[in-house]
């Protein structure tokens, strides 16, 4: 069996894996494709955007991270004042998307808005250039997502967007959930945001993204396709039911805790938030999580849960030498905090996810089109299945 890659550069001089029969029907796992230009996933060290590991940017402006995955280097000070007033003067959504937001069914899922949203964009203002369109819509869908929150969940008529506050705060200005402590929830999101804006080029979103995009179709509509690989539960959607998992743990006390995930894996169910694809250490995003939860909610109840998941799970799931990766990734903790910063149900986390992971998705699908085989970009995608089952037939024979 030839060893599994991670998600890092690949050297175009060697055979990179030999395809054999074992890897068919496999979704892809570990199948080198193509390219990343914005990031790359260490199996221990988990992702590094253009070679910084995610932990650093943790602590800056969301515009800066956008700026290095567009640009592939960090702003100066002077760099960033104008990116962000760049992306303020973008950040125009045409009312009718707003109007379009009113009349769709309230039993949707938030994600399907997202997708939906994201095509009105797209019908209502695309340029046809991907960076462009690229840009704009990473400063307008923080309107559609508030609006997504706001209107499906009867908050209240929109509320006028100030963009001059920064992606991140004017998107939590405009959502104006009741009883929320907007300032937490601000540093929440900000820091939220960069762990959550990209992960490798093979992710199901990022990959969906950028073969649709291959098709030419536009940014706005490859990321309505992203988002919809994003919305299953083994993707995006896991961060949803991390917190639904947490809150059926139901208990703080360390040894409770250890037999509930005994029971769970006993009966062949999924511990929520533990493992990942590439990693095989605990997620670096995870770590910043638990960090900032002592410092935004040390005492809240499902927060100190996740806090004992994360050594008790653990110690269970090593027990089972065939599990590769025992640890917790991005979502273990990330739906415990939403909760504890006022933002109460768990079926919009995954729009959070979709907020940020929009960044890196459309800097992904710039650097394909326009920027890799010297400009001429990857080729439309096109990859082989081998028949199988299928016997030669002819009708009437
Ligand atoms: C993640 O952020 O962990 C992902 O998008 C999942 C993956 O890398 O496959």
């Amino acid at each position: 069996m030839v060893p599994l890659i991670g998600d890092g550069v690949a050297d175009t001089k060697k055979v990179l894996f030999e395809i054999t029969e074992e890897h068919l029907d496999t979704g892809l796992r570990g199948f080198p494709v193509g390219t990343c230009r914005t990031s790359s996933v260490d199996p221990i060290e988990g992702v590094h955007y253009v070679g910084y590991p995610v932990a650093d940017l943790a602590l800056l402006d969301p515009e800066a991270v956008v700026y290095l995955l567009f640009n592939k280097e960090l702003p100066n000070a002077e760099q960033l004042v104008a990116f962000k007033a760049d992306l303020a003067g973008r950040a125009k959504v045409d009312r009718s998307v707003i109007d379009m937001l009113k009349v769709l069914p309230k039993e949707g899922h938030p994600m399907e808005w997202l997708i939906a949203g994201l095509t009105f964009l797209g019908m209502t203002g695309k340029t046809g250039d991907f960076r462009e369109d690229g840009l704009n819509m990473i400063a307008r869908s923080g309107e559609l997502i508030a609006n997504i929150f706001r209107i499906r969940s009867g908050w209240g008529d929109p509320i006028p967007s100030k963009p001059e506050l920064g992606l991140v705060e004017n998107m939590v200005h405009m959502m104006g959930a009741p009883a929320v402590d907007a300032e937490r929830l601000t540093k929440l999101l900000r820091i939220y945001y960069v762990l959550h804006a990209d992960h490798g080029g093979g992710n199901l979103s990022t990959f969906v993204g950028k073969s649709v995009a291959s098709g030419l179709a536009d940014q706005y509509s490859s990321l309505a396709a992203s988002m919809a690989g994003l919305y299953g539960p083994l993707h995006g959607r896991a961060n949803q039911e991390c917190l639904e998992f947490i809150q059926k743990v139901g208990t703080t006390d360390p040894d409770k805790v250890e037999a509930f995930v005994r029971a769970e894996v006993a009966t062949g169910g999924k511990i929520y938030g533990f493992g990942h694809a590439v990693l095989r250490a605990e997620d670096p995003r995870a770590k910043v999580q638990y960090a900032l939860g002592e410092e935004l909610c040390p005492n809240d109840p499902w927060f100190r849960t996740s806090v004992v998941l994360r050594e008790r799970a653990v110690k269970v799931l090593m027990e089972n030498p065939k599990i590769q990766n025992p640890y917790p990734n991005v979502d273990a903790v990330s739906g415990a905090l939403t909760n504890a910063c006022g933002l109460t149900d768990p079926e919009y986390y995954t729009v959070l996810f979709g907020f940020s992971r929009i960044s890196g998705i459309a800097a992904q699908i710039v650097d394909e089109r326009l920027v890799a085989r010297g400009g001429k970009g990857v080729p439309i995608y096109r990859c082989k299945y081998i028949a199988r089952d299928q016997p030669k037939r002819r009708l009437n024979a």
